[in-house]
């Protein structure tokens, strides 16, 4: 199954301001993350199962350099991201990423690695590999 998870909404949580100033974001706004390697985004992602999970994080970058960073899964570096310019903060896109996650609650974190921060975070659909929960009976 897919779920949607609000970079706005607890328990995610946006190392800078939750802010709405420009168009096209879902829910009721995104993450600035601080422009710096401190500024993070990170969402609690809930598995049924212990898989790999495909995650697809919208985001914004209306500068023209990319940004780059490392995707922490329950504290551990699983793989990195680069975030392109999308040409304008009201210009989104959707970068897909791959993840490892065990079976119930996970954090994974969007840590940006260079002084730029990273894009602002609209959300991230995750989609798991374990088979939903059956009836019985
Ligand atoms: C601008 C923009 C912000 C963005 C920031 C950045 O200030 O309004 O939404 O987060 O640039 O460079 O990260
Ligand atoms: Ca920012």
């Amino acid at each position: 199954a897919t779920v949607r998870y609000e970079a706005e909404t607890s328990p995610a949580v946006c190392a800078g301001a939750i802010e709405s100033n420009w168009a096209g974001y879902s829910g009721s706004g995104f993450c600035n993350g601080d422009n710096g390697t401190g500024g993070y985004a990170q969402f609690t992602v809930t598995a049924s199962a212990a898989g790999t999970a495909t995650l697809k994080v919208r985001f914004a970058n209306g500068t023209t350099s990319a940004r780059a960073a490392n995707i922490v899964v329950n504290g551990t570096t699983a793989g990195t991201a680069s975030f392109e310019g999308t040409g304008a903060w009201s210009t989104w896109a959707t970068k897909t990423l791959t993840v490892p996650l065990r079976s119930g609650s996970n954090t994974v974190r969007l840590a940006p690695t260079t002084s730029g921060g990273l894009p602002n975070i609209d959300y991230a659909d995750v989609e798991t590999s374990g088979s939903d929960p059956q009836p019985t009976g």
